[in-house]
């Protein structure tokens, strides 16, 4: 019998329309976290001259791409949304190996690349601008898009498809060229997606990628000269590096960072309705979406009820492989990940929360190579607490009882992030006034915080973001410059403001 394994896939940088290795001549192993055994690729460990030479090549392409009609750029991009729903399910199976999360999730997530990429091909035909007048005769005034340059994408390891997909279209169609380095717990479904990209036609140069470490190729690409725009969706913590990197060459920058996110649940709601959500919210992705439902603001006439039938329905989550289609929440992404979500758990205990399910790792088995936790439930919580303030990034939920409205709002504005939240009730009045009074990027009626669309400006305010939005025409903002337009057919000098 033949008992030699077949030697690993060894998957290489992007640079120049090449498939290059790094000239660090190092490479790094991605296992996936549900069984450590497995490994799903070896991956480039690249250094600053990889990242230069990407850079090089992007700043080389965009003097044509920049010029080439955006309605044919828009053709390269409909190229790879068809390919990418041919690919769906061999992207999704391969994703779920390297991150984790069940198929019916990858599956979402390679497809939120695919309404990205055919939204943006359809940009190709609008990248709308405006007309208006002139306040001097014969002149013609407009402000249109301009593309601005190379920009560097770095990306983070829970939606590793779609989040760099919310950056690249958006970029490619107004012009731009970039460099990717997608998280090195991910890689793969970011080589996957340039990989389509490449096959559907987008010329050399134009699109890079560069894996490897954030110290050594994120630092590399949002301090080179020749890079006019960042983009970073990750920890608060390094983006306020990133911030700090941009500035000296005020280097735009869109970021992307944590969250805390509130469900408030009214004791008019309908409660099954709620739990469904809230379950949803609170351990899909295994609570690793920066817009997780990690909070509850519950009322306390319901509250008794509510937990009855939440912490039931988590206790009875399915816990495991993703590939296994019986399996509901995967595992964490790697040691350090539940480590932290150990460690928060900890701190709940003696904060004095109620533990009322989970708060432990899962062991036996198959579990014994991957990176498992029970789906974790705090009740009677402090809004001070830290479990109630500090982003987990886990399968860790807080429950904060309530009184009113009034009160669910304060707790909900009470920490220092933006992104989602969402109200359960029935009453329209109480959902518009929490609407207009949550200071959040996202909100949610009778729905969890999680489930943004492609259309919509996805992005939080406070410490969650730098201003910016990504996805809908929000991100042509982002990755296109306005150029005001003015001219003159009358022949003779008219100076504005003067001769009116
Ligand atoms: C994230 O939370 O990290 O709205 C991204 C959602 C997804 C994207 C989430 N469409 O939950």
């Amino acid at each position: 019998m033949n008992t030699k394994m077949a030697p690993p896939r060894v998957f290489k940088n992007y640079i120049n329309g090449e498939w290059v290795s790094s000239v660090s001549g190092h490479t790094f192993d991605n296992f996936n976290p549900a069984n450590r055994r497995e490994l799903v690729g070896v991956f480039q460990k690249s250094n600053q001259q990889d990242v230069a030479e990407a850079i090089q090549a992007a700043k080389d392409a965009y003097k044509s791409w920049r010029i080439i009609p955006p309605p044919k750029r828009g053709e390269i991009l409909y190229r790879a949304a068809r390919m990418l729903v041919e690919r769906k399910e061999a992207y999704a199976e391969q994703m779920t190996r390297e991150m984790g999360k069940i198929l019916d999730e990858t599956r979402g997530d390679v497809q939120e690349a695919i309404d990205m990429t055919y939204y943006m091909a359809g940009e190709g035909r609008r990248l709308f601008g405006q007309t208006t007048t002139s306040e001097l005769p014969n002149k013609f005034c407009m402000w249109m898009r301009s593309p601005i340059g190379v920009c560097s994408l770095v990306t983070p390891w829970n939606f590793p498809m779609a989040i760099p997909s919310w950056k690249v279209m958006p970029a490619l169609i107004c012009g731009n060229t970039v460099v990717m380095k997608p998280a090195t717990d991910t890689p793969l479904s970011t080589y996957n997606l340039v990989q389509t990209l490449e096959e559907a036609g987008v010329p050399r140069g134009v699109v890079n990628l560069v894996t490897g470490s954030g110290s050594e190729v994120g630092t590399a690409m949002m301090t080179n000269d020749d890079v006019r725009v960042v983009s970073f969706t990750g920890s608060t913590e390094v983006g306020r590096k990133v911030s700090a990197a941009c500035a000296p060459t005020f280097k735009h920058s869109c970021l992307e960072m944590g969250g805390k996110n509130i469900i408030m649940v009214m004791e008019d709601a309908n409660l099954d309705l709620a739990v469904e959500g809230a379950l949803w919210g609170g351990f899909g992705t295994t609570g690793q979406r920066c817009t997780a439902s990690s909070r509850i603001a519950l009322h306390k006439e319901v509250y008794k009820d509510f937990v009855e039938k939440f912490v039931a329905r988590a206790r009875s989550l399915k816990v495991g492989n993703g590939l296994d289609p019986s399996v509901q929440m995967g595992p964490l992404i790697n040691e350090s990940q539940l480590k932290t979500v150990e460690q928060y758990v900890e701190i709940g205990k003696n904060e004095g929360a109620k533990l009322l399910c989970g708060g432990e790792r899962l062991e036996g088995g198959d579990y014994d190579y991957g990176w498992f936790y029970s789906p974790t439930i705090f009740g009677d919580c402090d809004p001070q607490m830290r479990i109630c303030r500090e982003e987990i990034f886990g399968p860790v939920v807080s429950i904060i009882p309530c009184g009113s409205i009034e009160e669910a709002i304060e707790i909900g504005n009470g920490v220092v992030y933006g992104l989602s939240s969402s109200i359960y009730t029935r009453n329209v009045n109480r959902a518009f006034q929490a609407m207009r009074d949550m200071e959040t990027g996202i909100f949610y009626v009778n729905a969890p915080t999680i489930g943004a669309e492609t259309h919509l400006p996805f992005g939080g305010t406070k410490q969650t973001g730098n201003g910016h939005r990504e996805a809908s025409t929000a991100a042509l903002d982002f990755y296109s410059e306005w150029k005001a337009v003015y001219v003159d057919y009358s022949d003779k000098l008219q100076r504005a403001q003067i001769d009116t």
